[in-house]
This record gives structure tokens, sequence and C-alpha cells, in this order.
């Protein structure tokens, strides 16, 4: 099981590229199901959950074809094409290793007039249901028969009427599941309250070019005019808010200076501003943002919130950033009702941190210390990584391939600006 192993107190230094959002990618690639052309993907990460996601793809029927870029260059061109479906269902045990797999409910049903997904079961940072995703889709005029931790959708006459869509909280694939199916349904298809995260921008901007009616992008309110069917299109990734907003604190705690190639500063505003009040300089610029920073950071009180707030998914990266803040500040949790398992871990490094249900209190400490961690789920991976840089000594940070999910090339990216860091494939 790979490791890796960091020799912290190095500042970073130069310039760092940002890759193809994954939540992004994983929204885009089901698109190929709805449509018998061939759609194009550019741009796409070369993480794991994007070639699973090209696995699942394959079992329905879909030819996947990977071409472009030489290894050492970031980002790859997918071209699938789904020419009919020779499967409506994902399995149990693509569904329980990444939950994403949950986003082919909608083409599927909207392709074949059916679709049979397993329910996708918890995961480290919590429950995670899907039942807004289902309720979307039977307000569109679905049917759903639930057996044996499995749920059959079903259009009647096999195609959706379409329907209003009242999401109750904000979720993000319930939104991407039901803004699919509705592309090529019967009528208008009304989503209210739906994520308006800049991947769902990404997703409405991927569908339109393939010829979908979409008004309101970017807005809570969302109006899709069913069209009988869609054409192939070739669409860009956007570049990973969240990627680069860990890179950006990861200099907040080791000092220096980087430039993260790509960033989009208007995707960015609540991470942006939350590491300006931290003290960390962020620049603003054509093709990304410049980071620097002395190492002197102040304490922060944020709370998590859907988008435009504070992003859930850089809650525990500004937590390791703040643990070598000077004083205390207090995060919020109001997505996900597990997601401080990183919390112990950092604890091993010497920080100072008491967590109280969904609020963790993090009292700045001078030094931390390197140790072996645990690595969790994905965003606990990166904010160890994060205090192992500026820990004094040596972190080995274990269960890497949670990492591996949503940071592509990590330890090349990082030894490229100065860290001293590998992995430890033997580990
Ligand atoms: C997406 O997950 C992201 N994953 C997550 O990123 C991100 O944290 C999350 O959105 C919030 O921004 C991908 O895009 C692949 P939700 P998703 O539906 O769609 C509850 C990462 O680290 N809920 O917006 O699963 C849910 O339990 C990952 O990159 C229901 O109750 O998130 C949560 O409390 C982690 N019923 C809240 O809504 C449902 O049917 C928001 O979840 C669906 C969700």
């Amino acid at each position: 099981m790979d490791r890796i192993i960091i020799r912290g107190g190095r500042p970073l230094e130069g310039r760092l590229p940002i890759s193809g959002a994954k939540n992004s990618a994983l929204t885009l690639l089901p698109c190929a199901l709805l449509t018998d052309e061939p759609l194009t993907i550019r741009n796409l990460p070369r993480l794991a959950d994007v070639d699973s996601f090209g696995h699942l793809l394959n079992q329905l029927g879909v030819s996947t074809t990977i071409e472009g870029t030489k290894p050492e260059e970031f980002g790859r061109v997918m071209t699938m094409r789904a020419t009919s479906l020779t499967a409506t269902m994902a399995p149990y045990d693509i569904v329980r290793k990444m939950r994403a797999s949950i986003l082919v409910l909608g083409p599927i049903l909207a392709r074949a007039g059916e679709a049979t997904v397993s329910l996708p079961g918890g995961c480290a940072i919590g429950n995670r249901p899907i039942d807004l995703h289902l309720k979307a889709l039977e307000a569109m005029g679905a049917r759903l028969e639930m057996s044996a931790g499995y749920v059959r959708a079903i259009a009647p006459g096999g195609r959706l009427p379409g329907g209003t869509v009242k999401f109750p909280i904000v979720s993000v694939g319930a939104t991407e599941n039901a803004l699919m199916a509705a592309a090529t349904a019967r009528g208008r298809t009304v989503i209210e309250n739906a994520a308006r995260e800049p991947e769902i921008v990404d997703l409405c901007r991927c569908l339109q070019r393939m010829g979908a009616k979409i008004d309101g992008v970017g807005t809570s309110t969302l109006t899709i005019d069913g069209v009988k069917e869609l054409h192939g299109a070739t669409y860009a990734v956007m570049p990973d808010r969240i990627e680069a907003g860990s890179y950006a604190c990861a200099v907040g705690i080791t000092g220096g200076r980087l430039e993260l190639e790509g960033a989009r500063a208007d995707e960015m505003q609540a991470t942006i501003a939350g590491l300006r009040e931290a003290g960390v300089e962020v620049e603003e610029r054509e093709n990304g943002l410049l980071v620097s920073a002395t190492g002197e950071l102040k304490p922060l009180t944020l709370s998590t919130d859907p988008y435009p707030g504070f992003a859930t998914d850089m809650q525990a990266q500004f937590m390791a950033m703040l643990t070598r803040a000077h004083g205390s500040s207090v995060l919020t949790e109001t997505i996900f009702e597990n997601r401080y398992m990183h919390v112990p871990e950092l604890s091993r490094m010497g920080a100072d941190i008491q967590v109280k249900g969904r609020t963790a209190v993090v009292h700045g400490v001078e030094q931390l210390n390197g140790a072996p961690v645990m690595a969790t789920d994905l965003r606990a991976s990166m904010s160890l990584i994060i205090a192992g840089l500026a820990a004094k000594g040596e972190t080995q940070v274990n269960r890497v391939y949670h990492l591996d999910r949503g940071y592509e090339r990590l330890e090349e990216k990082l030894s490229a600006v100065g860290a001293d860091i590998e992995r430890d494939s033997d580990g």
C-alpha cells in the first residue's frame, strides 16, 4: 500500500499547474450516455476516480478512447461513444467504491427509459443518501421500485415528461442527475433550489453544447426544455478550484510564493476571502492566482455552506493551515455530519483541536511535529499533506489511495516547487 513521506519546513516557491476539476469531470463523463454520437472531454485529470468512471461507462456499452497529451503533460482527452447501451445497471461493487457512480442514473433513465442502480451506502464523511436524487426523478415523472439495495427507475412510455423539482436542501449530485435526465425529457423541467457550484455551470455548458436548452445557468432556478435528442460535442473540464485552494493553504502554512496556473479566481471567492483574512496574499492574475505568505497566520471563524459560500471540500485543508495560526479559529461543518476524521491525525502531529458536534475549535500552536498518520478520506488526506509540509521532521501519510482519487500527481507537483516529498510504493 503506497504511502507518502514528507520532510517538512521548506517554503514552496514556483509555478504549479492546476488540473481539470475532479467534481466536474465526474458529471461530464456520464453525459456521453445521453447521445449516440461521440462526446470528447478535454483537460481530464489523471485520477483514479476518472479511470473508475471510464470502466463503469465501458460496462454500460460506452466505448472510450484516451488520446493526446504525453504522460509528462497534464490533462487527458477522452472520447466516448454510446452507440447503444448494453446494460442499464450500475452494480453495488462499483457504486460502493465510488459514490459519484450514482450520476449514471439520470442519463441511463433518459436514454433507455429505465435504469437500475445500487444504493450507494455511506462513506467516511457521512451517510450520504440519494433520496433527493430519487425524489427529483419522481417529480419528473419517473416510477421507482426499490428492492435488495437497488433502485429501479422507469420512465412511463420510455421518456420522462419533466416536471417541477423543489430541493429542500442544496444537493450537487441530485441537481446534476436531474439536469441530465431533464435534457431530453418530453416537456419542461424547472429545478428550484438547484446547486450553483461552478461544476454545475460546467455541466450546463457541456449539455448546451450538446444541444440542450437550459436557462438560469449559475442561479438556483434552472429551466430545462427537453429536446428529442442531443448530439456529440467537445468540451474542456474547468480547472479544479479545490485543488487550487488546497495548494494555496500549503503556501499559507509553509510560507513562500506559488503561481497556481489555470486557477479561476471568480470561482474561488470564498476561499480567497478566507486566505486573505488569514494573512495570505492572493493576487488574481490573467492565467491564475499568485499566492504568497510569510508563514505568519491569523485565526479565522469559518462555516461551510453551499456555493457561493465557503466550500465543505476546503474545510480540512483550512483546518490544517490554521493549526499554526496565532490564536484560536472556529470552523463549523454544516454540510456533512462526519467530516472531522482528519482531527485525530492532525492532533498526532501536535495540533490542538477540540471538536464539539459540527464545530471544531483550532488553537494555533508554534510547531507541528512529523509523525506517521492515516488518510481516511480525500480532503482529510490533503490536510495531512499540508500539515506535513510545515511539520518539523518526517511525516508518513498512509493509505494514499484516498489522495489519488482527487489530486493528480501530487508529489510531482509539490517536488517541483521545493517540497521534500516522495512516494514509497512498497510501504
Ligand atoms: C458533491 O458530493 C461532491 N462530489 C463532494 O465532493 C462535495 O463535498 C459535495 O458535492 C458538496 O459540495 C462530487 O461532485 C463527485 P451533495 P454530493 O448531494 O453530490 C445530503 C470531494 O471531496 N444529501 O451536495 O454527494 C448529503 O448527505 C467530494 O471532492 C441528502 O441528504 O453532495 C450532504 O449532507 C466529497 N440526500 C448534503 O446533502 C441526497 O439525495 C450535500 O450533499 C443527496 C445529498
